[in-house]
């Protein structure tokens, strides 16, 4: 069992099935015997609709001192177009990852029985600072026939290489070992070849790591058609971002995919979150798989160090074999606080 300690928990739940999903993967936690004291945020689409408060400098700095951040789902439904694009994704989502340092996205996948990656075991760790989600870039001439528009993409060797070595120790720990770095060196040549160099040099560390490279459109191929060559991937901010949504899709659905955003240096809470959205559309309905979410925090107890009760959820959801469609949200916590 647990230790004593009582963890303070920021709960963003968000909008549309965020919250539920928050709530059931916190009952779950309580169940494996996890004491938790939650502060909850109103964030995200609704509270912007509302009063227009996206996030300020004084919440980040409340963040910062929980011990974790479990969040449900942000944005608003799809076609509800009162929300420039940007405005939750920089001044929340981004805001969070940037002001707290979460410099490492990591997202675990088990491919589910059916789906395409079925048994297979990999994750990605996604640098989460830089590259294109950087913000650099701006528009000359705006809505001129000679607009420009540029986007670059921040690599730095202090930021490539912290994700890097975060990469190689957790590839280190697998049954396993196996790292694949995943770029597109042969035409993001500067950014590319310092990607390669690192890797090559932090790998001289980890002589027990197998290290492969495949080019992200490669990637997309193997996923699909040999997800089983797959141990730890890393790869840049962008490219980690679309390869997770289709690495959710060949294991099962992002209804399964969970995600931490880690600042593995502990100046500030990390953030757990599924890779999932608010599906604003059986939002109430008791319909929303809460399993990402549920997987999310198991994520959450391993960064806190509640090992034990992390691998006690995390079996309950990998022996987890009922319908989620006909369980629906309360029969699916309710199978896996009978398996704890
Ligand atoms: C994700 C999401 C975010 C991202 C968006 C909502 C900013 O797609 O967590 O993968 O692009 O990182
Ligand atoms: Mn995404």
């Amino acid at each position: 069992m647990s230790n004593q300690r009582t963890y303070r928990v920021a709960v963003l739940g968000g909008d549309g099935i965020g919250p539920e999903v928050t709530e059931a993967a916190l009952e779950v936690v309580r169940a494996a015997g996890v004491s938790v004291a939650t502060t909850p945020f109103d964030l995200g689409a609704a509270r912007y609709l509302r009063d227009g408060f996206v996030m300020d400098d004084a919440t980040l700095e409340q963040l910062r001192g929980f011990d974790a951040i479990l969040l449900g789902a942000v944005g608003p439904a799809i076609g509800d177009t009162r929300i420039p694009g940007g405005v939750l994704e920089r001044g929340l989502l981004l805001r969070m990852r940037f002001g707290l340092d979460l410099y490492i996205n990591y997202r675990p996948f088990r491919g589910v029985p059916g789906s395409l990656a079925e048994g297979c075991e990999f994750a990605i760790v996604r640098e989460n600072t830089e590259g294109p989600y950087a913000g650099e870039g701006g528009v000359l001439r705006y809505g001129t026939p000679h607009e420009v528009a540029t986007q670059g993409s921040v690599n730095t060797r202090f930021g490539v290489e912290r994700c890097v070595r975060y990469a190689f120790e957790r590839a280190a720990a697998l049954a396993k070992p196996k790292l694949t770095l995943v770029h597109k060196t042969n035409v993001l040549t500067f950014a590319g070849d310092l990607w390669s160099r690192v890797v090559g040099e932090v790998g001289s560390e980890f002589a027990g790591v197998e290290v492969d490279y495949n080019h992200v459109d490669a990637a997309c191929i193997y996923l699909v058609e040999s997800p089983k060559r797959y141990g730890v991937i890393v790869t840049d901010n962008l490219f980690g971002d679309i390869l997770s949504d289709l690495a959710g899709a060949v294991t099962g659905g992002i209804g399964y995919a969970a995600s931490a955003n880690l600042n593995p240096a502990r100046t500030g809470a990390s953030l757990f979150e599924p890779v999932h959205g608010a599906a604003h559309d059986i939002v109430g309905t008791g319909r929303a798989n809460p399993l990402a979410a549920v997987s999310s925090a198991v994520l959450m107890l391993e960064h806190l160090g509640e090992t034990d009760a992390a691998a006690r959820i995390a079996r309950a959801v990998a022996d987890f074999d009922g319908d989620v469609t006909a369980l629906g949200t309360a029969g699916v916590t309710r199978e896996l606080l009978e398996r704890l």
